[in-house]
C-alpha cells in the first residue's frame, strides 16, 4: 500500500511541480550545450578521430591551460597535473595528479575534452586535446616524448595509478560480471 502511494506521489510529481511555477522545458540548444559527445570509455570506446603529440600540446597547454595548472603543470592557482608515484602529502596545492593518481589515459581525454579550459569548456577540437593528452603523459613520465595520442595508442596506455583502483565490494557483490578495463 505504502509502495502503490509512493508511486503514485513520484507520477504526480512533473504535474506538481508545474503547478508551482518550478521548473521550464529545456530548449533543444540548451540541451545540446550540455550534450558533450563523444562519451569516452575507459577502454577507448567512443575517442574520436585525431591525434597529436608532445610539441603541439606543449603550445595548447601555454596558452589555455598554464595560467591555472602552473607552466609545469605543478598546479597553482587550481589543480596539480603533474607528479609522480607515490602521494605526497608534500605537494601543494594537492598531491593527487595524473601520474600517481589518474587510472585510465582515455578518461583524461575525455575530462578535458569535456570540462576544460574551466572558462570556457568544449572550446578545443579533439586534435587539441589529443596533443594535451600526450604533453601531460610525458611531463608525468608515463610515455616517451615521441609519443602521438590517438584513438590506437591511448587505450594502451598503461597508467600508474591503474593498480590502485578497484571495485567497491558492494559493487562487486551487485555486478560480479563487472571487470574494470
Ligand atoms: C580558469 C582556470 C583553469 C584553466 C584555464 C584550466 N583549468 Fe583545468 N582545472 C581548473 C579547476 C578549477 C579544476 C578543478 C575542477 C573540479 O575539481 O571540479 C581543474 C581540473 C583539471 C583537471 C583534473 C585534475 C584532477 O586533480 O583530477 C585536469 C586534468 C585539467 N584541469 C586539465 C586542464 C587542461 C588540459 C587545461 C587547458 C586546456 C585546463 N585544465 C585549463 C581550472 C582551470
Amino acid at each position: 500500500m505504502a509502495r502503490a502511494l509512493l508511486l503514485l506521489l513520484l507520477a504526480a510529481l512533473p504535474a506538481l511541480a508545474e503547478g508551482l511555477g518550478l521548473g521550464r522545458e529545456l530548449a533543444p540548444e540548451e540541451v545540446q550545450a550540455y550534450d558533450v559527445t563523444p562519451i569516452v570509455l575507459p577502454d577507448g570506446r567512443g575517442l574520436p578521430e585525431g591525434e597529436g603529440d608532445y610539441a603541439a600540446g606543449f603550445e595548447v597547454y601555454a596558452f589555455e591551460c598554464a595560467s591555472c595548472h602552473g607552466p609545469n603543470g605543478e598546479g597553482a592557482p587550481f589543480d596539480r597535473l603533474v607528479a609522480a608515484e607515490p602521494f605526497s602529502t608534500e605537494l601543494p596545492p594537492h598531491r593527487f595528479a595524473i601520474g600517481n593518481y589518474w587510472p585510465y589515459a582515455t578518461t583524461l581525454f575525455d575530462y578535458i575534452y569535456r570540462a576544460m579550459p574551466f572558462q570556457e569548456p568544449h572550446k578545443l577540437e579533439p586534435d587539441e586535446v589529443y596533443a594535451l593528452v600526450a604533453f601531460l603523459l610525458v611531463e608525468n613520465g608515463i610515455v616517451p616524448e615521441d609519443f602521438v595520442a590517438s584513438r590506437e595508442t591511448l587505450p594502451k596506455v598503461r597508467m600508474p595509478a591503474r593498480k590502485r583502483l578497484r571495485l567497491d565490494p558492494l559493487t562487486r557483490k551487485l555486478y560480479p560480471w563487472i571487470e574494470l578495463p
